[in-house]
């Protein structure tokens, strides 16, 4: 489990992806699926051994994982119901007989799956209380030699719109997402990981306009734990702080808002300190 998130935590946490499983499907799947590609482009895990996906979400990278490796067999958990239905019925969609989901946290992947040759994950590390955890178990759950890819939202530029966003929360709610990248990146030699890439992905994505984008982001995506959190009012004023914030450029007609995503490779080349094996 990670180390400073409640149980009762986790369980809105899930509640929330779940009350959000079908419109992240319909909004964000589709701008997602450049990134996804190339993340799973740069996948290359050993022949032998399972892979395994964290946070699979609706499951669009079990599917790109399953064009890429059809016979190889592929576990997917996440810890919301309705996500892990999602995917299990794109999986049936498929006809796939090699993969399988299952409910499961992202930190505890190594209870569901031992000898992995691949830990795939995108888009859930950034969400995770302590990244550097869930990287020591995904190495716990490779095998030595195993590849672990995860796509991530690090943490963005002052000036971009994700940059803006994460202002405007700051100045109405007081939360601030830790700058953890740094911590995790110095914890690989103690997950027994070695890091064999570290690159930029970028892409656009479109909106109607950013009012629809911060919509997407509450109902169909991550803020709307925030907003079973904190409520509407305060949600309400973070969109009025940052639509102020973005000043002239919220006007063009549809938006273009240019991301950048994040992507590491990491290799197993000993086991977890303090881990038996
Ligand atoms: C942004 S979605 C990404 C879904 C999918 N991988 C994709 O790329 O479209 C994040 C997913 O991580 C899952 N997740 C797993 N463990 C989590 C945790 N401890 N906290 C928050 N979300 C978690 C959520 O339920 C959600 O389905």
């Amino acid at each position: 489990m990670a180390r400073d998130q409640a149980p009762q935590d986790l369980r809105a946490v899930s509640e929330a992806w779940s009350s959000v499983a079908r419109g992240y499907h319909e909004y964000w799947s589709p701008r997602f699926r450049p990134l996804l590609v190339r993340a799973v482009e740069a996948f290359e895990p050993p022949p032998l051994g399972p892979l395994a996906v964290p946070g699979c979400g609706p499951g669009d990278e079990v599917l790109l994982l399953l064009e890429k490796f059809p016979l190889r067999t592929i576990v997917a958990t996440d810890p919301s119901a309705e996500m892990v239905s999602f995917c299990r019925g794109a999986i049936r969609k498929a006809g796939a007989a090699t993969a399988l989901c299952t409910l499961g946290r992202a930190e505890d992947l190594s209870s569901t799956v031992h000898q992995a040759a691949g830990v795939f994950s995108s888009f859930t590390l950034q969400l995770l209380s302590d990244p550097s955890a869930a990287l020591i178990d995904w190495s716990t759950a490779l095998r030595l030699g195993g590849i672990a890819t995860a796509i991530f939202w690090p943490r963005p530029s002052p000036e971009s719109s994700f940059g803006l966003l994460a202002s405007a929360i700051k100045k109405v709610a007081g939360e601030e997402r830790p700058d953890w990248e740094p911590g995790a990146l110095a914890s690989l030699e103690k997950a027994g990981l070695a890091l064999r890439r570290d690159e930029r992905v970028h892409t656009t994505f479109e909106h109607g306009s950013p009012g629809e984008l911060f919509g997407a982001i509450v109902d169909k995506g991550p803020l709307r734990a925030l907003l079973d959190r904190r409520g509407s009012g305060v949600v309400d004023a973070v969109r009025a702080e940052w639509l102020r914030s973005l000043g002239t450029r919220a006007a063009t007609r549809p938006w273009k808002d240019p991301v950048e995503a994040r992507l590491w490779v990491l290799e197993k080349v000993a086991e977890p300190e303090g881990e038996a094996h």
